[in-house]
């Protein structure tokens, strides 16, 4: 009887845990099958497919913008200004010492934040290549997102021939750099590539 009882205790002390285990184990698998569930859109928001990447990025034809002219086109929902210039605009903002400027950052998502504002880092794209001709710009004023004035034909360009914020009166030079009034950076230099000698991709 002693003998029965203590396995019967002992039958029962087994059979306990193996309950307990078997709940464990079946609250783990639920658990995990919801984890691998919430994973798997997170995974998806991780890896965004072709037609999200292509909102990302644009692709532009510079093949009919002549010496001397600006065009503007939307990327990300921001304008862009992109300047073919001339010999001459070349050379005038070469001549710019950077010890002159109000903001000396090139200000070039293409380059390490610290790089100087001098103009050959001003057209500067992500493949390290230079096209002095063309100026790629995110056309918002620095100081309150004004649009500046000075990519159509006609449109005045301020006192330093670049671009003029109507605004509160900010003046872009030919690099797209502040050198008077209230705003206090460069027009920003977008990520951008050269895919030909007349298209390149912004983003
Ligand atoms: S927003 Fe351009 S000068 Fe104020």
């Amino acid at each position: 009887m002693g003998a029965d009882s203590g396995t019967q205790v002992t039958s029962a002390a087994t059979e306990e845990p193996s309950r307990r285990e078997f709940i464990h184990i079946f609250g783990a698998t639920i658990a995990g099958a919801a984890g691998v569930g919430a994973l798997v859109p997170l995974i998806d928001q991780m890896n965004p497919d072709a037609s999200v990447r292509a909102l990302s990025t644009k692709e532009v034809d510079l093949s009919a913008v002549e010496p001397g002219q600006a065009i503007k086109v939307m990327w990300q929902g921001k304008p862009v200004f992109i300047r073919r210039r001339t010999a001459e605009e070349i050379k005038m903002a070469e001549e710019v010492s950077v010890g002159d400027l109000k903001d000396a950052k090139a200000r070039n998502a293409n380059l390490p934040d610290d790089t100087p504002a001098t103009d050959d880092n001003r057209i500067t794209g992500g493949d390290a290549a230079k096209h002095p001709e063309w100026l790629i710009l995110v056309g918002v004023c620095t100081h309150l997102g004004c649009i500046p004035l000075g990519t159509a034909q006609g449109e005045v360009r301020g006192d330093y021939q670049g671009w003029f914020c109507p605004c509160h009166g900010s003046h872009y030079d030919l690099a797209g750099r502040i050198r008077k009034g209230p705003a206090p950076e460069n027009l920003p230099v977008p990520p951008y590539t050269f895919l030909s000698d007349t298209s390149i991709r912004i983003g």
